[in-house]
């Protein structure tokens, strides 16, 4: 029986974060076996927000190179960039004429970027999500690995997938955001101001390429409280991503010590110790960062295999781009 068709992608726009890992990339590498795999960097969704191209090849060969260090084989899957696949952007065409101008501009994620970039609302900006639809539909996958974040995005995607199915015949099936677990994963950032980023808050954020001295300041100046009121208190969102990110790098064992404490603590007797948490967290998250930076550091030297991982990603993105294309020509020109 043919494997199902997995597809994600990231923006190279800054330097990936635990969020990437956590809501995305580590379930790359789960399910690189079971499923036939796309990964790819999303080099024209990154111009909606980053129009000087100065840096962009270097951040694109981060992303290609930190990849693999977290495990993905190029072997296993397709890793490709984009650009490379101009399939995507005549699907982007067609998809297009099925979005609607009313729901565009409705999407948060845009909302967000006019808030964020008043001076360049551009039309690229305004049809990401169509994009980002065509990106997944051109490969037909149906399980689309990805954090809370792009939730909406993924039902545009079913949505301009049924829409095309409706006008010009069954050819896409309806793809579905996956996490590996009941719900989508969201990564607070440290500060418990919204979700870890890769352009903005950057001494919240844990970066994958953070030195270990980086990742212990970081992890100390955590948002914290001075404890639970009552024993087994609901933890407070910013406690809760702490504990998460334990669940991510710290042992079973070290998880429920400080579980316990934090169940046992109550006001006027408060048993859990923070600092002790956190200094206990950033050692475990610098034993899972470090060889991950190293690893991603050694092939971002070796830029002969990096073009060469990419020209094989794009070999076999386009000779299953070119599949779909074909039935999509066929349904709507004949
Ligand atoms: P991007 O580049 O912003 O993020 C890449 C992946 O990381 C996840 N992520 C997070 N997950 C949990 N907590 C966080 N704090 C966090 N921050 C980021 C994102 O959900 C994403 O899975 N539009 C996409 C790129 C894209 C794409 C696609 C994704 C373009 N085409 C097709 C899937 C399918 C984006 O901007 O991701």
């Amino acid at each position: 029986m043919a494997k199902e068709v997995v597809l994600s992608g990231i923006r190279p726009t800054g330097f990936l974060h635990l969020g990437n890992y956590f809501g995305a990339m580590r379930n790359y590498v789960r399910m690189q076996e079971a499923y036939d795999c796309y990964f790819f960097v999303a080099n024209w969704h990154s111009l909606t927000t980053h129009p000087d191209t100065k840096e962009l090849q270097q951040a694109v060969y981060r992303v290609v190179a930190e990849n693999v260090a977290c495990g993905l084989d190029p072997e296993k899957v397709a890793l490709y960039v984009q650009s490379d696949v101009p399939e995507i952007a005549e699907l982007y065409l067609y998809l297009n004429m099925l979005a609607y101008k009313g729901e565009l501009e409705k999407t948060t994620t845009f909302k967000d970027k006019v808030r964020l970039q008043p001076n360049n609302v551009n039309a690229g900006l305004l049809t990401y999500p169509v994009l980002q639809a065509a990106d997944i539909l051109i490969h037909r996958a149906v399980k689309v690995p990805v954090g809370k974040d792009q939730e909406q995005h993924l039902e545009m995607a079913r949505n301009f997938a049924e829409r095309f199915n409706h006008r010009y015949g069954d050819v896409f099936p309806l793809p579905q955001a996956f996490s590996g677990q009941q719900e989508l994963v969201k990564i607070l950032s440290l500060d418990g101001n919204g979700k870890m980023s890769k352009s903005e808050n950057q001494l919240n954020t844990l970066y994958l390429a953070d030195t270990d001295d980086m990742i212990r300041k970081k992890i100390m100046k955590a948002k914290t409280d001075q404890g639970p009121d009552i024993k087994n208190a609901p933890q407070p969102d910013y406690i809760q991503n702490l504990f998460t990110l334990m669940g991510l790098v710290s042992t079973e064992d070290t998880i429920q010590h400080f579980m316990h404490q934090y169940n046992e603590s109550e006001a006027g007797n408060c048993i859990i110790r923070y600092g002790d948490l956190k200094k206990q967290l950033a050692e475990d998250m610098i034993r899972f960062i470090a060889p991950i930076r190293e690893k991603a550091a050694a092939l971002q030297a070796d830029e002969a295999t990096l073009k060469r991982i990419i020209a094989n990603g794009a070999e076999k993105a386009r000779a299953s781009a070119a599949v779909t294309l074909g039935l999509v020509r066929k349904a709507i020109l004949g």
